[in-house]
């Protein structure tokens, strides 16, 4: 290369590039603002139930509104039994599909019996989006009960979203701190701008394509552990340095070491936009750390073993946790099984693609991007 000629920025993935507009979110390195309202004001001080409907209808919501929201999310909690006798089957049979896979599998069932499947007008996606987010939890319950060996629950009418969700997942009510870690969690899962899951489910709804096969692409890019999958890789990851280093025989530094040697990603490290650190991670941190200090003192090891990452990642990379980090250890704390946490992130970022696939709609133009070509020349069939 010559001395002058300067290498271009790597813009694969899209890196670096705006494609569109959105009034939905906003996020920059200092701040993620849903609506207008910054990430740290909502977990303080908002309820799961207010900001899905803050995402979904545009404005923080009255008394009567949130009453009226939270009524409708609970009149649609329940989900056909022929649906359900699906997945608990699939649940089991064979025994490792991953939960991600299930759950896509339910929305899309649960597309076949919504009456309302193929209207794409704004009302009818509104209440649209309030079956797909009341319905999540059970099909998740659904999948998770015949795995323990329970049989299914009822969704629970006095249950808030988070502790409803909580209880189809563990057949347990919930105490309040875990009701209150739950929430909090789902509240910084919401919504994330262009983040791959949300731009998948766009460019569906940009076809002019419904609102359920939207939110099954975005269940199959949340899936990877390069996005939501990242949760689980992040728990998966703690327990093999866990288990690495138990016998003493390798420190957590050699550990890493190695990771980096071999130029492995660490997963729940890292993110595109984010270079001086992830809002979320710390606020997830704490309420986890919280619940653990409170209820189960034992998996402090966990918190602390994942300091001990954190600052060897720091320290030799400069790289940050982002939200998956410090999720994978607080819902392992909440005694979550680790496959069901990529699950628990659709419940929860299903407000915000909703919301996306709502302002598609809203002012649509299909998106189709270009492509530099980068294949051999012109050749001839019958010359070659
Ligand atoms: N471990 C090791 N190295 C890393 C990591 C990591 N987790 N993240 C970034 N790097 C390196 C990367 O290899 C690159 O090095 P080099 O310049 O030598 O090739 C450098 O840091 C810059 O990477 P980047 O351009 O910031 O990365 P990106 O924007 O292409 O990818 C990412 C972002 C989140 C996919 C990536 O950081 C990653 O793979 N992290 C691990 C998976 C993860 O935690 N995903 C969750 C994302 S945030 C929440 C969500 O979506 O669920």
């Amino acid at each position: 290369m010559p001395a002058c000629e300067v290498k271009s920025a790597d813009t694969r993935g899209l890196a670096g590039q705006t494609v569109g507009d959105t009034s939905v979110c906003s996020v920059n390195q200092t701040q993620l603002i849903y609506r207008g309202y910054e990430i740290a004001d909502l977990a303080a001080n908002a309820t799961f139930e207010e900001v899905a409907f803050l995402l979904l209808a545009g404005h923080k919501p009255s008394a009567d509104e949130l009453a009226e929201f939270d009524q409708a999310l609970k009149d649609n909690r329940s989900v056909e039994s022929s649906i359900l006798d699906v997945i608990e089957r699939i649940a089991v049979e064979p025994a490792d599909v991953h939960p991600m896979s299930i759950l896509r599998t339910g929305i899309s069932m649960v597309s076949h019996l919504d009456p309302e499947c193929e209207d794409n007008s704004a009302d009818a996606e509104y209440r649209k989006s309030i079956r797909l987010m009341a319905k999540i939890p059970t099909l998740i319950g659904a999948c998770q009960a015949p795995r323990d060996g329970r049989s299914r629950v009822e969704p629970d009418a006095s249950l808030s979203h988070a502790a409803n969700l909580l209880w189809m997942l563990t057949g347990k009510k919930p105490e309040s701190i875990a009701t209150k870690v739950m929430d909090v969690s789902l509240i910084l899962y919401a919504e994330h701008d262009f983040n791959a899951s949300t731009f998948t489910s766009r460019v569906i709804a940009s076809t002019n394509s419904d609102m359920h096969s939207a939110v099954c692409g975005g269940i199959g890019a949340l899936k990877g552990n390069l996005h939501g999958g990242a949760n689980e890789a992040a728990m998966d990851m703690l327990a093999d340095i866990m288990n690495d280093t138990s016998d003493s025989s390798m420190t957590v530094e050699e550990w890493m070491q190695n990771a980096f040697n071999e130029k492995r990603k660490l997963m729940g490290f890292g993110h595109r936009v984010y270079k001086n650190g992830d809002h979320r991670a710390g606020i997830l941190r704490e309420w986890g750390l919280k619940y653990c200090e409170e209820v189960e003192p034992d998996k402090k090891v966990w918190f602390d073993l994942g300091d001990e990452v954190q600052g060897i990642m720091h320290r030799e990379k400069d790289i940050h946790p982002n939200v998956d980090f410090p999720c994978g250890m607080t819902y392992f704390t909440l005694g979550i099984p680790v496959p069901q946490y990529t699950p628990i992130f659709v419940a929860s970022r299903i407000t915000g693609w909703c919301a996306h696939i709502m302002e598609q709609h809203a002012n649509n133009r299909i998106i189709r991007p270009l492509a530099q070509y980068a294949g051999p020349d012109l050749m001839s069939w019958c010359d070659s």
